[in-house]
Order: structure tokens, then C-alpha cells, then sequence
């Protein structure tokens, strides 16, 4: 039997991580307790570092985190990557705690995300917008990780339409770069043959054909980005056209970079640094979501969207894993993506038995617990999106994810 998309272990992050076996895991997304001043749930003895003022908070928050980060690394494949969200409480403890465990050679990025787009209108300073997230490989050379998105892809950005009706946009075949020239590139420094009036480019002269040398436009020499072979075998691919610079007018060389590329696989997008909340979705869609699920149960979900992108940058058989799972955001994005694009992810989300505030809605609901929210959802995405869900003890998991 294939194993089902969403598992679901009930414990102590701390009891059941170290119950994985080593590199069984592709990609970690962890949420952890911000340490806001009232999230301070964790149960591990730390009051002696906590001490008074910011100073202790900020030790024994970094002391819990600590030991579930190496435990996080030594879960991960050496083509894994860990990407865990913070705000500003945290986010310069936790930079350097990840720096530590992960090693600073190993970070992809320092990612804005803009979660609350209107921005809190409580306290004193700016309306804050964002928070972040910390992505880490494993081990960088070998990480599987691609920081592009077939999602933002925008047609806009290829106005141009070709006679069989395929949208492409023209980029210079010369390198722009100006670290690459003749002197840096040699072999990449060679003329080409063009003819304005039908398009066609060769590497070699052809009747009506113009010689063609690359050139910066102030007319010193430069490089194409193709090599002779590669011009030779998608010549289809490039445009001969006249261009005027400030020297007067000349002919050129255009690749035609399509929109979607014949027998190619789904064209992708280098993922900014930056993500909003009309891309991934807000706090406000991530109640809305949980809310259509099992109700307005807990308080600060993660948009689905948000998990789905990450998801996105990693190949398409991921074995995930969130450890601080919550209401089960990593688990509903898993079956989503796979869903949608057929693929085969898998996804391990842990959380403690933390019980609900009394009183709350989440109590109310009939949820005695943080567990007993995870499990609910996760149980309603199987039904809904499909994939199915098991809960298992850590030693099941364990030998699942040592098969
Ligand atoms: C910020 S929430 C995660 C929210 C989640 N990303 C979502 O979208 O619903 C952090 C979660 O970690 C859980 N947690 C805290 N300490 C834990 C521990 N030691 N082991 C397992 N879970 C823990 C809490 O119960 C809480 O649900």
C-alpha cells in the first residue's frame, strides 16, 4: 500500500524527533512559538537560563529551539532544505542559531512575507506587515532545491506572438554582462550572419547574410551567450533584426524566449525575496481556510499558499516534515500541490498535546487540545482532497521512513 499523503504523530517535538531515522526527510517547514511573551508553551526546563528581561526570554527561547534544529538537520537528506517562519522577536536569535547548526554557507535566502497586508494597527511603532522565513540546504552543492515557481509566470511578460500564435519575448543573444567579454570568454566572442529583412541568423555566411560581431553599445566587443553548436541547433530560435543605439543603426541577434517552450517541462520564474499576501495569501485567507474546515478554531494558521510556494521549490516527490504543525496548514498544502499537479509528496506533521485555552473557540469546538485540531483537519483533508491520513506512534513512522 502506498504510504498515505498526511501522518500524524501526537507528542513532544523533542521525544519524537529524535525516534526519525537519519536523511529520511527532503523538506522541513516549521512554525515555531514566536516567543511573543503569552506563546512560551514549551515545556522543557529552561528557567534557568530564562533569568529576567529580554535577555533570559531570548536564551531560553533559542535553548528550546537548539536541540529540535539539530535533530531537524540530522532528519534531512543531503539534497534537503529547512524553511522556518519567525517574526521580529525572534528572527535575529534565530539567524544566528541557523547559522550555527546549519552553517552560514548553507543559507537560500531571507524571505519577507507579507502575511498582514493592512498592517497591525496595535502598539506604538510602525504597522508591521511581514514577518519571515529562513530557508536552509543542507548541504548547498548537493540541495535540491530550485528558487523559481511555474506560478508566477506571467504572460505579460511575453507580448511578443509568433506566425503559429506562441507568445515569446526578445532578449539580446549578446551577453550584457559585462564580466563576460572576449578576454573573459574567448571562445564565445565569434561572428554570426544575419538578414534583417527574413530574420534568419547562422553561424556561417549565407547569401544576403550581414557578419554580425558581438558589441556592448558603445561599440566595444563583447560575447554571445550561445556557443557555435547550441546556434546551430535551435537557429529557429533567433531573430536577425535592425536595432538603433546611440551609434547609429545596426543589425542584431534575439533569441525568442517562449512562453511555453515546445517538449519543454512548465516554464519557471526566479522567486523574489520578497512574497505577498496577493501571491501566497494573508493570515485572514489562512482563518478563512481553516475556518471552511473545522471552524474558527485556532488563532494564527499559516495560508496554505504560503506552504504551497515552498512546496513548489522542491521536486514533486518531497518527503515533508513540520514538526510544530499546529493546525495542520503543511499537511492541507501537501495534498493540495499533489492534487494539482499529481505529484507524490508525502508529509509527517508532529505536535504536542498542548491543551486549548478554556474558554476559547477551539474548547468550545470540542478541541481539548492542539493535537486534536491537527488531527481533525488533517482527517478532513483526506476526505476532501484525498491522499488519506494515518496516525501512527514514532515507532511506526520510523520504519516507514526507513523503507
Ligand atoms: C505557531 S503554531 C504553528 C501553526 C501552524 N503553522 C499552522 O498553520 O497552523 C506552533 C505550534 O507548535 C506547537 N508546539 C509548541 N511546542 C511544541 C513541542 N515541543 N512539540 C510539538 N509541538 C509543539 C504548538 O502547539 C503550536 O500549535
Amino acid at each position: 500500500m502506498p504510504e498515505p499523503w498526511n501522518t500524524f504523530i501526537e507528542g513532544d517535538n523533542l521525544e519524537v524527533l529524535p525516534t526519525l531515522p537519519a536523511g529520511g526527510v527532503d523538506l522541513i517547514y516549521v512554525d515555531p512559538p514566536y516567543n511573543t511573551g503569552n506563546d512560551f508553551a514549551y515545556r522543557d526546563d529552561f528557567r534557568g537560563e530564562r533569568g529576567t528581561g529580554a535577555l533570559g526570554r531570548h536564551a531560553a527561547w533559542t535553548a528550546m529551539m537548539r536541540p529540535r534544529l539539530v535533530e531537524a538537520r540530522r532528519v534531512l537528506s543531503p539534497g534537503g532544505a529547512i524553511f522556518v517562519s519567525i517574526d521580529d522577536h525572534e528572527v535575529a536569535h534565530l539567524r544566528l542559531l541557523m547559522d550555527e547548526v546549519f552553517g552560514e554557507a548553507n543559507l537560500l535566502g531571507q524571505i519577507v512575507v507579507n502575511l498582514n497586508p493592512k498592517g497591525r494597527q496595535l502598539g506604538r511603532g510602525f504597522a508591521t506587515s511581514h514577518e519571515y522565513l529562513l530557508a536552509y540546504a543542507r548541504e548547498l552543492p548537493r540541495c535540491a532545491l530550485d528558487a523559481s515557481s511555474p506560478s508566477t509566470v506571467v504572460e505579460s511578460d511575453f507580448p511578443l506572438v509568433a506566425e503559429d500564435g506562441r507568445r515569446y519575448r526578445r532578449l539580446p543573444l549578446r551577453n550584457t554582462n559585462k564580466k563576460f567579454n572576449p578576454a573573459t570568454a574567448p571562445t564565445l566572442h565569434f561572428p554570426l550572419w544575419g538578414d534583417p529583412g527574413s530574420g534568419r541568423v547562422a553561424a556561417e555566411p549565407f547569401a544576403g547574410g550581414t557578419r554580425i560581431e558581438p558589441v556592448f553599445g558603445d561599440g566595444s566587443p563583447a560575447v554571445w551567450r550561445w556557443s557555435v553548436p547550441r546556434i546551430e541547433e535551435r537557429a529557429g530560435d533567433l531573430e536577425c533584426r535592425p536595432v538603433r543605439g546611440a551609434r547609429g543603426e545596426r543589425v542584431d541577434v534575439f533569441q525568442r524566449d517562449w512562453l511555453h517552450p515546445l517538449g519543454g517541462a512548465r516554464r519557471r520564474k526566479k522567486l523574489r525575496t520578497i512574497w505577498l499576501a496577493e501571491e501566497i495569501g494573508s493570515t485572514d485567507t489562512a482563518v478563512a481556510e481553516l475556518k471552511a474546515v473545522l471552524g474558527h478554531v485556532f488563532e494564527s494558521p499559516k495560508p496554505t499558499g504560503l506552504v504551497r510556494r515552498i512546496l513548489e521549490t522542491m521536486p514533486e516527490d518531497a518527503r515533508v516534515l513540520d514538526f510544530f504543525a499546529g493546525s495542520g496548514t503543511t499537511g492541507h498544502a501537501v495534498a493540495l500541490a499533489n492534487a494539482a499537479d499529481g505529484g507524490s509528496r508525502t508529509c509527517l506533521s508532529v505536535n504536542s498535546a498542548e491543551p486549548t485555552r478554556p474558554g476559547s473557540n477551539a474548547e468550545r469546538a470540542g478541541y481539548p487540545t492542539v493535537a486534536a485540531i491537527t488531527r481533525a483537519r488533517l482527517r478532513a483533508v483526506a476526505e476532501r482532497v484525498g491522499g488519506g491520513f494515518a496516525e501512527v506512534g514514532p515507532a511506526t513512522a520510523a520504519e516507514r521512513r526507513a523503507r
